[in-house]
């Protein structure tokens, strides 16, 4: 190496020049004043940070999460008489706990009101849904209120709503039309008292939810998540009114709803211990601010599978099936087909149906996919045994780690515009258990594998 590179390399001319000059120059007056400016501002916002801090809520209002999630279930007798086995506390156990530990408030949502078993016999009956309206007055008459939400253009019909309207005392109830505001049913199934504890499933407000019919929903205990779902009902409320043909606009509905504050979501989970939670919803009309719309949660747990993934749903397809004429709607479909070329087992159970078998067809014929059917034994359809001994259950759960239980059925109506209600779970425990359920049903005598 030559001395002159070595030179070049140090450029000791150019350190000595820079020393030479002075470090810092005397800012002047006009820079003096905005570095003041500056610091005066910094501290300004120190300050405002410092007071909203203090205006958060205290650290234990987020450590108030569940002391209890449960999977419930309504199993029907005819699958328990053919070696079956109840895996969970039934429905109706979980809804008269919600409802008997009230002090203040009983909120319920619901499709229709039939709760009332009529010229069917009690071993088919059973005292379950008596039990639970009997709750509700007992709970009625100790000062507590109960408001019912429920879809205004029925179902069925209203009278059980004129028979609570004279056995409770402190009784409201707010008509959704549903169809006029977003084109569906109002389909969640909710029971909430006190903000604290509640019910979400596939149970209507239906004696038969309660005993005949296969129905999948959660209990939850914990003031965090009480709080969030009571915003769920109070989102409903809003758009209700106390007459059944009351008008009231999506505007309308929207200004009081929009404004209805949750703090969890698929972004922004709730961690329960080593587990996360948040409330999903369809549709996405009804979106609050910060609401996930269930279809999003249900497509991304399917997108992260990687080894299993469950579902059971009443209904399964990948079309609109409400509309004229019918749709393809294959958001949830292509994303399965996607999961079973990765080597992810897909498995579906759904009740046992006669439309579109060229779709199943299409989807059994993937590699890693498989189609369950479940058809029980009917009762006499005569006497109002219809809508009985089916199989409603709504779940998906992935690689036994993540998991959904839903109120939608499976088509895309369900998640254009119907209103469900979803919880959304990263729980080992909970989600293996719906895949116990998954087993155990599909060898059910009453399960056939689509072909
Ligand atoms: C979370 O952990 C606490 C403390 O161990 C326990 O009391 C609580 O039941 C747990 N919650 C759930 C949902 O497992
Ligand atoms: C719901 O709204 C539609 C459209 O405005 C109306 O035709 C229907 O009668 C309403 N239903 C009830 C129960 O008021
Ligand atoms: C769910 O799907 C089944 C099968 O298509 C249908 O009979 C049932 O009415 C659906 N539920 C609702 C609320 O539309």
């Amino acid at each position: 190496m030559s001395e002159g590179s070595e030179h070049l390399l140090g450029q000791p001319e150019v350190f000595m020049e820079t020393m030479d000059e002075p470090r810092y120059k005397k800012p002047s007056k006009f820079q003096q004043v905005l570095i003041y400016s500056l610091f005066a501002l910094s501290a300004v916002y120190m300050m405002i940070c410092l007071l909203t801090l203090n205006q958060r809520p205290p650290q234990d209002t987020y450590a108030k999460t569940a002391t209890n999630i449960e999977i419930v279930e309504t199993v029907p007798d005819i699958l328990v008489q053919n070696e079956y086995k109840r895996l969970h506390r039934e429905t109706y156990l979980a809804w008269l706990d919600v409802i008997n530990r009230a002090e203040s408030e009983i909120c319920i949502a619901a499709y229709y009101s039939t709760m009332f078993c009529v010229n069917t016999p009690t071993n088919i009956c059973k005292d379950y849904a008596a039990q639970v309206v009997l709750a509700l007055q007992a709970r009625s008459d100790a000062g507590v209120k109960i408001r019912l939400l429920i879809d205004g253009n029925g179902f069925g019909d209203f009278t059980d709503i004129d028979t609570y309207k004279q056995m409770f005392l402190n009784f409201e109830v707010a008509y959704m039309n549903t169809s006029a505001l977003f084109g569906g049913v109002q389909h969640s199934k909710i029971i909430i008292s006190d903000k604290k504890r509640f019910y979400v499933g596939s149970a209507n407000l239906d004696w038969r939810a309660l005993t005949e019919v296969k129905e999948i929903g959660v209990f939850i205990e914990g003031e965090t998540e009480g709080a969030e779902m009571q915003q769920v009902f109070e989102q409903y409320w809003a758009c209700g009114t106390p007459e059944r043909n009351g008008v009231i606009t999506l505007k309308q509905a929207e200004k009081k709803f929009k404004k209805i504050y949750n703090k969890f979501n698929y972004y922004n989970p709730l961690h329960i211990n080593d587990s996360l939670f948040y409330i999903a919803q369809s549709p996405p009309k009804q979106l609050a601010q910060t609401r996930t719309h269930d279809l999003q949660s249900i497509i991304s747990q399917i997108i992260n599978a990687k080894t299993s993934i469950n579902i059971q749903s009443m209904d399964y397809s990948p079309l609109m099936i409400y509309t004229k004429p019918q749709m393809y709607w294959d958001n949830i479909e292509s994303e399965l087909r996607a999961a079973s070329i990765r080597g992810v087992k897909v498995k579906i159970m759904i009740q046992e149906n006669t439309y579109n078998p060229q779709l199943y067809k299409s989807l059994t014929a993937m590699k890693n996919i498989e189609l369950y059917f479940m058809k029980m034994d009917t009762l006499n359809e005569e006497n109002g045994w219809d809508h009985t001994r089916l199989t409603h259950s709504k779940f998906i759960s992935v690689d036994g780690n993540s998991c959904v239980i839903t109120t939608s059925n499976w088509t895309g109506d369900y998640f254009t515009n119907t209103q469900g209600t979803s919880i959304v779970l990263e729980h080992s425990a909970l989600c293996q258990e719906l895949d116990q359920v998954m087993n155990r049903d599909i060898g059910s005598t009453f399960v056939k594998k689509y072909l």
